[in-house]
C-alpha cells in the first residue's frame, strides 16, 4: 500500500493540484493521500467547503488540520458533516470533529490521527497524554490494517519524540505546521515511517508561503496597516511517499517527494 502525505496547501497550490497530483499518483502508484489542508482558504487562514471540495476532486482522500482549522466560522458546522477532514485529537472534545477516524480503501482500513503540538502553539491537551489515550484504542492488524499520524507543531524535538513514541505502533508519522520540508526521512527502529515536516504546498519565493514583503516590514517594526497575504505564483508541492507492508501495516520505505520548480526537486 501506497501513501502520498503532503504538507499544508496553501491557495496557490490547489490549482496545481488540480492539473498535477493525478499524474503523481499514477506515476507513484499511490493508493491513499492524507494532506494538511488547513491554508487553503484564499487568505490561507482556515479551510472551507470550497477548497476541500477542489482538493477532495483531485485525490486527495483526507485533510488534517491543526491550529488555523476554526479561522473561518463555517468550518464549525462544515466539520459536523465532512468527515475526510480532521481536526487535532487534542482540542476540546465540545469542538465539532473529530481527531482520528478510520477511512476504508478497498478491505483496507487506515486509521489517520492528528494531532497538535504543544510547545508554541495554541493551548491544548498534552499531545503525549492524548497519544497514549489514542494508540490504545487502535491497534495495527487488530483493528485496523494502517495508522497514519499528522502531528502539527513547531519543534522538532516533540514531533520526534512523538516518532518514537509511536515506533512499532504506527505505519508512519509525519510533521506538519512549519512549513519547511525537512530530509530526515527515514525508517525508525521498530519499522514506523518518520518525518519532522513535509513542508508546504505553496510558492517558496515567500517567508513561509506568505508574502516576504509584507512579512519583512512586520519584522522590521516598519509601521503599515497591510495584513499579510499569501504569495501567489509559483507553486512546489512537498511530501512524502511511504510503501507500506500489508501484512505487519508498518512502513518498508520512505521517499520525500518534491515537484514545483523552487527548491530542489525529488521524484519528480
Ligand atoms: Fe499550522
Amino acid at each position: 500500500m501506497n501513501f502520498l502525505l503532503l504538507g499544508d496547501i496553501f491557495p496557490s497550490a490547489i490549482s496545481f493540484l488540480e492539473k498535477k497530483l493525478p499524474r503523481v499518483k499514477k506515476k507513484n502508484k499511490i493508493d491513499f493521500v492524507i494532506a494538511n489542508g488547513e491554508n487553503s482558504a484564499p487568505d490561507a487562514k482556515g479551510i472551507t467547503k470550497k477548497e476541500a471540495e477542489k482538493l477532495f476532486k483531485s485525490g486527495i482522500d483526507v485533510l488534517t488540520s491543526g491550529n488555523h482549522i476554526w479561522d473561518k466560522r463555517e468550518t464549525l458546522n462544515y466539520l459536523k458533516v465532512e468527515k475526510r477532514i480532521l481536526r487535532p485529537a487534542n482540542m476540546s472534545s465540545t469542538l465539532p470533529g473529530a481527531g482520528c477516524k478510520i477511512y476504508k480503501k478497498g478491505k483496507k482500513k487506515i486509521c489517520v490521527m492528528n494531532l497538535m503540538a504543544n510547545y508554541y502553539m495554541p493551548k491544548c491537551s498534552n499531545i503525549f497524554k492524548t497519544a497514549q489515550k489514542l494508540i490504545k484504542k487502535m491497534n495495527l492488524k487488530k483493528n485496523v490494517d494502517f495508522i497514519i499520524v499528522d502531528i502539527h507543531g513547531e519543534f522538532a524535538a516533540e514531533k520526534m519524540a512523538l516518532g518514537h513514541f509511536y515506533d512499532g505502533k504506527v505505519t508512519s508519522v509525519f510533521g506538519t505546521h512549519t512549513h519547511v520540508p525537512t530530509s530526515d526521512s527515514m525508517i525508525l527502529s521498530k519499522g514506523t515511517s518518520y518525518q519532522t515536516d513535509l513542508g508546504m504546498c505553496g510558492n517558496f519565493n515567500s517567508v513561509i508561503g506568505l508574502k516576504k514583503e509584507i512579512f519583512l516590514k512586520k519584522f522590521l517594526r516598519v509601521n503599515d496597516q497591510k495584513k499579510n497575504e499569501p504569495a501567489k505564483g509559483s507553486t512546489t508541492i512537498c511530501g512524502s511517499i511511504v510503501k507500506a507492508c500489508e501484512k505487519t501495516g508498518l512502513a518498508i520505505s520512505i521517499k520525500q517527494l518534491i515537484v514545483g520548480s523552487k527548491i530542489k526537486n525529488f521524484n519528480n
